[in-house]
């Protein structure tokens, strides 16, 4: 049937047929998420690449619409933004219809190949009608290269305080920022590239934005996801504390913080054009890892989007971090909640949520598992927090896959974990997001019970709906 093949996310996005990397475009306009993706509609591995296309009225279920760019003559359609132009400053609008204009990274093949610098420029396409039809803006490209092979993935937003679009850019290592008052004339601004920061591969899909404390105070958040270098090898996204004047991002805090600390959220964005009244800053990130996401054993399809994660900036003692937390939208997927009364229990369905407070500053390990000896082990030992999956079902398909990854918990006392399970990926938050583990597990067979050690039986379990019809 319909989106039933092993290993088919239920609860996550993923695309029909063939490859998938980093979210795109994703913007919200007239009551629908757009979420937009790089897409090979050719093959299962990584192609020439397109934009897919996708909407959404809730951020949880999806609808495939069919592919929005295609590469034209200026080259491959690789990641970027979109957004909605309301005072059409682009002049692309028509009879008061705002224009949704995407801005994406041309990938010329030939340039590449030909052994030139200049292959990867900055391109515009727009949109009259809710994202249905596309047209490739005629001035292409609107940022030139000066020669630099990685010059890519735009992210624009809009600021206020000077009336410009801001466009923040991965250029080898480092980010570029540059302005634009009507998206089709850039002009340089500023670079970030601290000497403290990550840099074990190169800079990819930045995202800058303001988030505000409980109590109203504001920082700007700098996204830069590098591959290879995250903390369990290969692919992740490290953020940025700091303040944004227009033209320049400067860190008020020097550390590398992670998003995710596990293996495989990586290239994710935010969500462009949320309406005030909502408020949120949502999140979404590609679920893999490009040690291995093109050989991970999955057929007909690879790779899917994360759980949507609204990102909320907390405070403790001057230092400001960014928690992440699922949609609230999911909890519409609980379809029964069974309370936890005991160390050992069934699952009895292969999506679910569990939900367990923790009391004490003791260690402990959650266990899941089948009788098919495949396995998947959380686990607090002192300071560290383990994420086990070198039983977790077929490993095989790249070395490291099954390296049990450790998390410095820096004397956080740990409160709570909450766990989704879908038929290929494990998303733990502990305490509320401060920390996210996002990793995926090949079992051959569902996980059915977990055991508990060191836990109070104490929380709830949820069967979760599939998505997909
Ligand atoms: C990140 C990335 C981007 C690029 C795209 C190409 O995963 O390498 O930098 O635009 O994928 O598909």
């Amino acid at each position: 049937g319909y989106y039933q093949e092993l290993y088919r996310p239920q609860f996550h996005f993923s695309p029909e047929a063939n490859w998938m990397n980093d979210p795109n475009g994703m913007v919200y306009y007239e009551g629908e998420y757009h979420l937009f993706y790089q897409y090979y509609p050719d093959g299962n591995v990584w192609g020439p690449m397109h934009w897919g296309h996708a909407i959404s009225e809730d951020l949880v279920h999806w609808e495939h619409l069919p592919i929005a760019l295609y590469p034209d003559s200026l080259g491959y359609i690789f990641s970027g933004s979109a957004v909605i132009d309301h005072e059409n400053t682009s002049g692309l609008g028509k009879d008061g219809m705002p224009p949704m204009v995407a801005i994406f990274t041309y990938h010329d093949p030939v340039g590449e190949a030909g052994g030139r610098d200049d292959f990867q420029t900055q391109g515009i396409a727009y949109s009259l009608d809710k994202g249905r039809t596309w047209t490739v803006y005629e001035g292409n490209p609107v940022l030139a290269n000066p020669g630099i092979k990685d010059f890519r993935d735009p992210k624009v937003i809009w600021h206020e305080e000077s009336e410009l679009w801001i466009m923040s850019l991965a250029v080898l290592d480092k980010i570029s920022f540059y302005t634009s008052p009507n998206l089709l004339d850039w002009t340089f601004a500023s670079d970030f590239q601290p000497a403290w920061a990550a840099y074990g591969g190169v800079w990819e899909c930045p995202d800058l934005f303001p988030l505000k404390t409980e109590t109203g105070e504001e920082k700007w958040v700098l996204l830069v996801s590098i591959n290879p270098g995250g903390p369990q090898g290969g692919s992740a996204t490290q953020y940025f504390i700091g303040d944004f004047d227009g033209k320049s991002f400067t860190p008020t805090q020097e550390d590398v913080e992670w998003i995710d600390w596990g293996a495989d959220n990586y290239a994710g964005v935010t969500w462009s054009n949320i309406p005030e009244a909502d408020g949120r800053r949502i999140f979404i990130g590609w679920m893999s890892n490009w040690n291995y996401a093109q050989v991970v054993p999955t057929t007909a399809w690879r790779s899917a989007m994360t759980v949507p994660r609204s990102l909320a900036l907390v405070e403790k003692e001057g230092t400001y971090s960014v928690i992440s937390q699922p949609v609230s939208e999911l909890e519409k997927l609980r379809i029964r909640e069974f309370p936890v009364t005991s160390e050992v229990f069934e699952l009895g369905s292969k999506t679910i949520e569990l939900l367990l407070s923790l009391q004490d500053e003791q260690d402990f390990s959650l266990r899941f598992y089948n009788d098919s000896g495949e396995e998947v082990v959380l686990s607090r030992i002192r300071d560290q927090f383990i994420f086990d999956r070198s039983k977790s079902g077929v490993t095989t398909f790249e070395d490291g896959f099954g390296n049990p990854q450790t998390i410095p918990l820096n004397s956080v006392q740990l409160e709570s974990v909450r766990v989704f399970v879908d038929q290929s990926s494990i998303e733990v938050f502990l305490n509320d997001g401060a920390v996210a583990i996002t990793n995926l597990v090949f079992p051959k067979r569902a996980y059915s019970h977990v055991e508990l050690s060191g836990i109070p039986a104490q929380g709830s379990l949820y069967h979760l709906a599939s998505i997909w019809k």
